[in-house]
């Protein structure tokens, strides 16, 4: 028993899943044109068509299969999947002369859709096309000031269209609205993230059968996830995970010893004198990165060689770094970074990324389920070039050390302080700058160095953290008092955007 998800290639419908998990519902995503014995496979209740760049006027625009209208099951059509339902049942539209983006308020609405919702609420638009007449049997349940007709729905079958995107959190009352659209076709809630970790376990079953599988291992909580899930799954695999000398204090000790005690099969390379090797004189960030994904492949090759042969190759992908780097609409590319595309094209391993559709709240949930302990599974996410893009500049040993120690002062302050889980994400960043002090009676220069820690839900936007000033004041003395390179400690106070979280 599922919700289908009939995805016309909108950015947004991995959300519409997400939303449906949040509200403990099962949905599946399936293409939008997939023959109807398909999405039967799914036993689905109802129907969801997600919104798409397509325009219904177009000739060759994507279409479902027309039998799904005999499942006689409900459907919420989304944007795009609206005027695919009007269109289906007669009714007239018009082609707006271009998309039209933004934040829009919604009134006059009434019907199951809306129930508990106030006289406006504001709601995500985007769309290039509005209904001018309703197919026979339908009604309008709710307008915007620009467009008269921003829901309909046909009660008597159960059809339901709306010209926003409930699945964003732009849309003020979204998930009242999905959870109206559940309750009033009496869809039974009952999906636990159990439930997600048994359909990962069949996926990567059924997918790497009896093959083999080389897991690139960073240490952060996707990874693990992902090698616990894999030991779970009694997928044979090996993880490598790469020493690159950038990690944090105390942080591959940890790595090893809680995957090694829950089944996974580890194998740590100390490659740290390759990398900083290969980072000497780099300045540029994107540089930095670049040699630093060039050399975590090179490793990854010759572990591939050494342990071979693998089939696949699994990476920790989420949701997130997905659309960042894809630089999909409204998430233009801002960093070479993450996970997918760094790999080369003559790698001849299948990728496997079971986690790609989830987010890091899921991932962690998952975690748990799989046994990691809490020290990995909340910690912070950390970038895969790690304190190599946290130090402005030349990337050195002695620099490292100094970082290193820093960052373990501020962090171990939030975790005595309990602040740690409050923000999103904390860190120190060692600028290459000497600034001027006094210590004792002796002109003293010391390294600038920044912290910054910030709030949010996925990284995507962030705020500066508020932390309180008796809090910064103790981290800075106990920083500049045991790590006495450092002279001169500030605190960021940029948001994202326009800053991103990393300083580089
Ligand atoms: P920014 O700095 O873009 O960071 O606001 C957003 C999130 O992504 C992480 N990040 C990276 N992760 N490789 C990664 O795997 C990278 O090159 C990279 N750069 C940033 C960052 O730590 C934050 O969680």
């Amino acid at each position: 028993m599922s919700i289908v998800i009939l995805d016309f290639g909108s950015q947004y419908t991995p959300l519409i899943a997400r939303r449906l998990r949040e509200l403990r519902v099962y949905s599946v995503v399936l293409p939008g044109t997939s023959p109807v014995e398909e999405i039967c496979t799914q036993e689905p209740q109802a129907l969801i068509f997600s919104g798409g760049p397509a325009s219904v006027f177009d000739s060759d625009a994507p279409l479902p299969d027309p039998r799904v209208y005999d499942l006689d099951i409900p459907i919420l059509g989304i944007c795009y999947g609206m005027y695919l339902l009007a269109q289906h049942f007669e009714g007239q539209m018009k082609q707006i002369g271009r998309r039209e983006y933004g934040k829009a308020l919604l009134t006059h609405c009434e019907g199951p859709l809306f129930a508990g919702f106030p006289g406006e609420t504001q709601v995500w638009m985007s769309h290039s096309g509005t209904v001018t007449a309703l197919p026979s049997g339908w009604r309008v349940v709710a307008a915007t000031k620009e467009n008269p007709v921003a829901a309909i729905e046909c009660p008597d079958a159960r059809y339901f269209g709306v010209q926003f995107h409930p699945e964003v959190v732009h849309t003020v009352e979204g998930r009242l609205m999905l959870e109206n659209f559940l309750q009033a076709m009496k869809i039974p809630r009952d999906w636990v993230p159990e439930h997600t970790l048994e359909l990962l376990v069949r996926e990567v079953k059924e997918k790497v059968g009896s093959g083999r599988v080389l897991l690139a291992l960073s240490g952060g909580v996707d990874s693990s996830t992902l090698a616990l899930l894999l030991a779970h799954a009694g997928i044979e695999h090996i993880a490598v995970f790469v020493d690159h000398g950038l990690l944090r204090q105390g942080e591959r000790a940890e790595v090893e010893q809680a995957l090694h005690a829950l089944g996974v099969n580890v194998i740590t390379v100390d490659a740290a004198g390759q990398f900083i090797q290969a980072l000497q004189d780099v300045w540029d960030p994107e540089e930095k990165r670049k040699i630093i994904g060039q050399e975590f492949i090179t490793v990854l090759e010759e572990k591939a060689r050494e342990y071979g042969p693998f089939q696949f190759l699994a990476q920790g992908t989420l949701y997130p770094d997905v659309i960042e780097s894809a630089g999909g609409a409204g998430t233009a590319s801002i960093k070479s970074h993450h996970n997918v595309g760094g790999l080369p094209k003559e790698l001849v391993f299948k990728l496997l990324e079971p986690l790609r559709f989830l987010f890091k709240d899921e991932v962690r949930e998952l975690a748990r389920l799989l046994g990691l302990p809490d020290a990995i599974r909340l910690r912070h996410p950390f970038p895969g070039p790690g304190l190599a893009i946290r130090i402005l500049g030349e990337v050195t040993q002695e620099k490292l050390e100094v970082l290193r120690q820093a960052d373990a002062i501020f962090i171990e302050a939030l975790r005595m302080t309990n602040l740690y889980q409050d923000v999103w994400q904390a860190l120190a960043v060692l600028t290459p700058w000497h600034s001027v002090g006094v210590m004792g009676d002796e002109r003293h220069y010391g390294y600038v160095l920044a912290l910054r820690a910030v709030t949010g839900v996925d990284g995507m936007t962030a705020d500066w953290a508020r932390l309180p000033a008796e809090f910064l004041d103790k981290v800075a003395r106990k920083i500049t008092c045991q790590v006495p390179e450092v002279g001169r400690v500030v605190y960021d106070i940029t948001s994202k955007p326009p800053a991103t979280i990393e300083w580089e």
